[in-house]
């Protein structure tokens, strides 16, 4: 039994992904549409976040409007890639916590190892919003939930631009309580671990270290 992942269908963000895929758009612009899909995809992941009446006077009488209630969210980025996403999404929830994991692949375990891993103290009372643009082979997205369970964390949503379906698996196998918001599933995964037809290097193209 996997979790749920939802593919966000819409046009605004169908057309953005496009964009991305295409191998003329340059860093500048990739960069605009990976902030914007962000914000867009967070719209879709945040849809169920709680919220109270609370009295609100507006200039002309006082009233019973809906508040955001319930846990704190904090948003998460596997580094590098990650930032472009959380730095987006900060401006839609600005008392969100961000915390931070880097992940390298031992060369002889080839194992995901976090080198860097910097969370909201109090993690485990938050609602935890992971962002990775590409999830590839799920391997980063595993270690990475594995250091947010070590650290308290009971409510995870993995956030991604594109995925594989391999890695969809992955995280359903491993952690089916993770619910999975991303733009498309991709075919599969090509021999050097890319998304196909996908968009290249997400980093490397955010960042134009190519
Ligand atoms: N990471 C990327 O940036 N792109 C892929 O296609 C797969 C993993």
């Amino acid at each position: 039994m996997g979790g749920m992942v939802t593919v966000v269908t819409h046009p605004l963000v169908q057309h953005k992904l496009s964009v991305m895929r295409d191998v003329q758009t340059g860093v500048k612009e990739f960069r605009e549409l990976a902030g914007e899909l962000s914000l867009l995809l967070a719209y879709e992941a945040m849809r169920d976040l709680e919220t109270v009446q609370e009295t609100v006077q507006t200039p002309i009488t006082q009233a019973q409007f809906p508040m955001l209630s319930g846990k704190k969210l904090a948003l998460v980025a596997i580094l590098r890639a990650g930032l472009i996403m959380t730095d987006a999404i900060v401006q839609l929830v600005p008392a969100a916590k961000v915390g931070h994991i880097g992940l390298y692949r031992d060369p002889q375990t080839l194992q995901p190892v976090a080198y860097y891993n910097k969370l909201p103290t109090d993690i485990a009372e938050r609602r935890v919003f992971l962002t990775d643009p590409m999830l590839a082979t799920g391997g980063s997205a595993v270690a990475a939930i594995e250091r947010l369970k070590e650290a308290g964390a009971t409510s995870i949503k993995l956030m991604c631009i594109l995925a594989a379906p391999e890695g969809i698996a992955v995280i359903e196998r491993e952690h089916p309580d993770v619910e999975i918001v991303v733009a498309a599933v991709d075919t599969h995964l090509n021999d050097h671990g890319y998304i196909v037809p996908g968009l290249g290097d997400a980093g490397d193209r955010i960042y134009g270290t190519k």
